[in-house]
């Protein structure tokens, strides 16, 4: 039986990855793609995900959400969004290398539709949110009865030993910390972190893309070519390798066996507006967690063959 998936975006490359794999893979039932603001302004994340699908044919309902995050953007001097988007453009590009979209997004605006899925679920649904979380914590905010009705939220994003965009935070907490904090605080049964240990250790190389081209498919092709721009990007300081981040946490719901060192934690995050501002604590301390029992899991590392095999096999399919 397919696994329900709702894949919360912000293209940005490495979405375009985990884009392709949730929508090609029979074991995925994508039910829709919601996107919010990230990599970029949500006109630009809306449009790059709409790309996606049109370039692999899928017929998958796409709805926009968030524009901004709940109050990082208020002070210039906590969050400036020009400086953010040059600084994540090296990565991450400005509009994917793909032809403009044909196809619009639903009417109906992200959270709405977050909130009529999963009340109307079974509970069998797993959110993969893969960029700021701040159309998850709206609609938990708006509807806390749909906290129950998660069966698992998977989420590429945090850091437990270095950060990216800062020595301590990764971009997708880091971009909107408050919107982290209420939906690793929701009190949703289970919770899986795929942070930057998991898909730093996870890295494919110049190779792997030329492999994943030859492929032929559109996927493969699209995947190959965006995956080579973040190599050029030079994410991971090592030549000829980069991370594809959320393709780690899409192929995670395939196989939880893609990720390595995985521990049971209490998860938080730093919203303090400080040095440490979006900085995820993983309290992997057993028998200090007092009466929160840990409904969290962290991934410290991946096995990154398991991972490029997947990515092969998920990407030579067409629609
Ligand atoms: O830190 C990596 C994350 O930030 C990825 O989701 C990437 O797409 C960017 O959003
Ligand atoms: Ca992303």
């Amino acid at each position: 039986m397919p696994q329900k998936v709702i894949l919360d975006v912000d293209p940005g490359r490495d979405d375009a990855v985990a884009l392709m794999i949730a929508a090609l893979h029979p074991d995925i039932d994508l039910l829709g793609v919601t996107v919010t603001h990230g990599n970029r302004p949500l006109a630009q994340t809306l449009e790059n995900c709409l790309r996606v699908l049109d370039w692999i044919n899928a017929p998958v309902p796409v709805y926009a959400g968030a524009s901004q995050p709940l109050l990082a953007f208020i002070d210039p001097a906590r969050r400036n969004p020009t400086a953010i988007y040059q600084l994540v453009e090296r990565i991450e590009g400005v509009m994917l290398d793909l032809p403009a979209a044909t196809s619009q997004p639903q009417a109906q605006h992200a959270v709405a539709w977050l909130i009529e899925t999963l009340l109307a679920s079974d509970g069998d649904i797993v959110l993969v949110p893969v960029g700021p979380m701040t159309n998850i914590a709206l609609a938990i905010r708006q509807e806390p009865r749909i906290v129950e009705k998660i069966r698992e939220v998977i989420f590429m994003g945090g850091a437990v030993f270095s950060g990216n965009i800062t020595p301590e935070a990764e971009f997708n907490i880091w971009m909107d910390p408050e919107a982290a904090r209420i939906v690793l605080n929701a009190g949703i049964r289970k919770v899986t972190m795929v942070p930057l240990d998991a898909t730093f250790a996870g890295y494919v190389t110049r190779a792997d893309c030329e492999a994943l081209i030859a492929l032929g498919t559109p996927a493969g092709i699209a995947a190959g070519q965006l995956t080579l721009h973040r190599i050029e990007g030079a994410e991971m300081g090592v030549p000829d390798a980069a991370p594809i981040h959320d393709a780690l946490a899409m192929c995670a719901v395939l196989d939880p066996a893609v990720l390595q060192d995985v521990r049971p934690c209490v998860l938080d995050v730093n919203a303090d507006g400080g040095a440490s501002d979006g900085r995820t604590i993983a309290d992997l301390r057993p028998g200090v967690w007092g009466e929160r029992q840990p409904t969290a899991y962290v991934a410290l590392g991946a096995d990154r063959q398991r991972f490029v095999a997947m990515l092969g096999e998920a990407l030579a399919r067409r629609v």
